[in-house]
């Protein structure tokens, strides 16, 4: 059953649910959208307007790229330069939380203000049915970042959606929590060789499995191009964030991991697996973002596998604050 239309008011996303985000987006609209990693506030990639309506949604800086999301590695063919190793690792990795930057194809149907005026794009094919079938509907690539205000923490649920972007959004599809996470692995395959711009739901550990090469992280290699959206702070509760906390001091809210951090007010994986923790990460640090609390401290969480994404993003939120949108 379909609820009442309100902006903002998350639809279960029926058939009859998407077939009405395509025609909202058809009109230029926004729709937010469930994917495995974190909802995303999509709009028709090829249509300046919409993105510049995205950008504004969010308060985003126009000079941070957009992903634009496919249904099939064939769609991303028609956007950017599919190389032998980014079909590799589509093949591989696609429908799936890995992000690719390659070069934009000269007839590129793909706003320039999506990408910012690069020459290149990223693409990424996300691994779940709603969004599947919305960007088939669409008939489109989706130009979506995470449904959040820029710098905020990522949303994860419908609801989420609805509290930080309200009735910024025409409309928001609800496909129940999201299953990983944290946002894609981005990694750049336009120069001589492929850099990790951003840790995310694909383990650094697989990836250079796959490739056959340690890859460097752009951040680490100033040859590299960087993502624009890497540096600031980012993933930022309105609570200051502690990191590497051994217990909670005085007003503090003491977010633990694994079966030690029995004081904690939260703990992201009792069992100590890291795929529970990433799923649960945004959510819990929302939870924990309440007045009573002076600040949220986090204990350490291990650095391998999805621990790099999720250490990335904690990073991001202790980072001290600049101004945001
Ligand atoms: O999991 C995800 O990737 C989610 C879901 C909604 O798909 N999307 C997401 O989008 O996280 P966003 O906009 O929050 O992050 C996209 C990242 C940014 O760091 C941006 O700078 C980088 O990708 N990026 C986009 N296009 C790029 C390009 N052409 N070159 C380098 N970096 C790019
Ligand atoms: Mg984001």
């Amino acid at each position: 059953m379909i609820a009442t239309i309100l902006p903002a008011t998350p639809l279960s996303a029926s058939g009859a649910a998407i077939a009405q985000a395509a025609a909202a987006l058809a009109d230029g609209q926004l729709v937010a959208f469930p994917t495995e990693t974190v909802y995303g506030l999509g709009g028709d990639a090829t249509c300046d307007r919409a993105v510049a309506a995205i950008f504004a949604a969010k308060g985003r800086p126009s000079f941070n790229p957009l992903i634009a999301h496919v249904a099939s590695p064939d769609a991303a063919a028609k956007l950017v330069e599919m190389t032998d190793t980014a079909r590799a690792l589509a093949a591989r990795f696609w429908p799936g939380p890995l992000t690719l930057v390659l070069p934009r194809r000269a007839d590129s149907p793909v706003s320039l203000l999506a990408s910012a005026g690069l020459d290149s794009i990223a693409v990424r094919m996300p691994d779940h049915p709603v969004a599947l079938a919305l960007i088939a509907a669409a008939g489109r690539p989706l130009a979506a970042p995470s449904a959040n205000r820029s710098g905020r923490v990522s949303p994860t649920t419908a609801q989420h959606v609805a509290q930080c972007l309200g009735r910024r959004v025409s409309l928001i599809l609800d496909g129940g929590p999201c299953r990983v996470g944290v946002e894609s692995t981005v990694l750049d395959l336009t120069g001589d060789r492929p850099a990790l711009l951003r840790p995310g739901g694909v383990a650094v550990e697989e990836l250079e499995a796959a490739l056959g090469v340690a890859l460097p992280h752009a951040a680490h290699s100033p040859e590299a191009p960087r993502s624009p959206g890497q540096l600031e702070s980012h993933y930022a509760p309105s609570l200051p964030v502690r990191l590497r906390a051994t217990g909670a001091q005085p007003g503090e809210a003491l977010l633990g991991f694994g079966p030690t951090a029995t004081g904690a007010d939260l703990n992201l994986s009792p069992a100590g697996d890291l795929g529970e923790a990433a799923a649960n990460l945004f959510a819990m640090l929302r939870a924990l973002d309440r007045p009573e609390f002076c600040g949220i401290a986090v204990m350490a969480i291990p650095g391998h596998g999805l621990g790099q994404a999720i250490n990335d993003r904690l990073r991001r939120a202790a980072q001290p604050r600049g101004p945001r949108g």
